[in-house]
């Protein structure tokens, strides 16, 4: 159901209410992706779909009643034993701040209990801190740091090594 409230005469201004649904990320799902980043993260989003297929990862969605994807985000199950971990959470910018990165954290954690595991972990950069403070409202707690990296493909289309310091966060499930 999607309700628009007008909220006066002659306004154009609505409250748009749209029921979401969460499912795994499918590889037709890529080209309407394109608000979580890069190209070359795409194609890594891509591998990563490969690897949901045989089981080591699962990659959700969240999406809109006529199917398409506004947050996304995936749960690791070989990085960590006994544990899964959350990654690549990306909610489309228009509709950040408005639960999904919320609900998304709650169904992969679902996934994670789904496998019998009962705890669940990620990383979030340091100088992220609303992501982070995201994480400490959902009930995780920060165990250490760790560096990271990866390639990003800039505006001008070279690719560039990025390196990055991580909080290293976990809750019990
Ligand atoms: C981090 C991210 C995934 C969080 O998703 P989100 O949908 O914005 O998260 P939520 O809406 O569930 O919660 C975040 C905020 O919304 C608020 N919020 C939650 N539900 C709300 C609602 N129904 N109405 C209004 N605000 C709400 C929360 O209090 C929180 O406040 P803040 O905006 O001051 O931080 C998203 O912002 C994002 O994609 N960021 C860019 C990529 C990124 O940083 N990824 C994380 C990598 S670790």
């Amino acid at each position: 159901m999607l309700a628009a409230v007008m909220t006066a005469h002659e306004s154009a201004d609505a409250t748009l209410a749209v029921p979401v649904s969460v499912r795994d990320l499918l590889p037709r799902d890529l080209p309407a992706c394109t608000w979580s980043g890069s190209g070359i993260h795409l194609r890594h989003v891509e591998r990563e779909l490969g690897r949901a297929a045989a089981g080591e990862v699962d990659y959700l969605a969240v999406c809109t009643p006529v199917d398409l994807p506004v947050a996304i985000g995936g749960v690791d199950y070989q990085v960590s034993e006994g544990a899964g971990t959350l990654w690549q959470l990306a909610v489309l910018p228009a509709l950040q701040s408005r639960g999904l990165g919320t609900l998304l954290v709650r169904a992969a954690e679902q996934r994670i209990r789904n496998r019998g595991l009962r705890r669940a972990e990620l990383a979030v950069e340091e100088n992220n801190p609303r992501a982070r403070a995201l994480y400490e409202r959902l009930g995780y707690t920060a165990y250490g740091r760790k560096p990271d990296a990866w390639d990003q493909e800039g505006p001008d289309g070279l690719i560039r090594r990025y390196e990055t310091m991580c909080v290293l966060m976990r809750r019990d499930l």
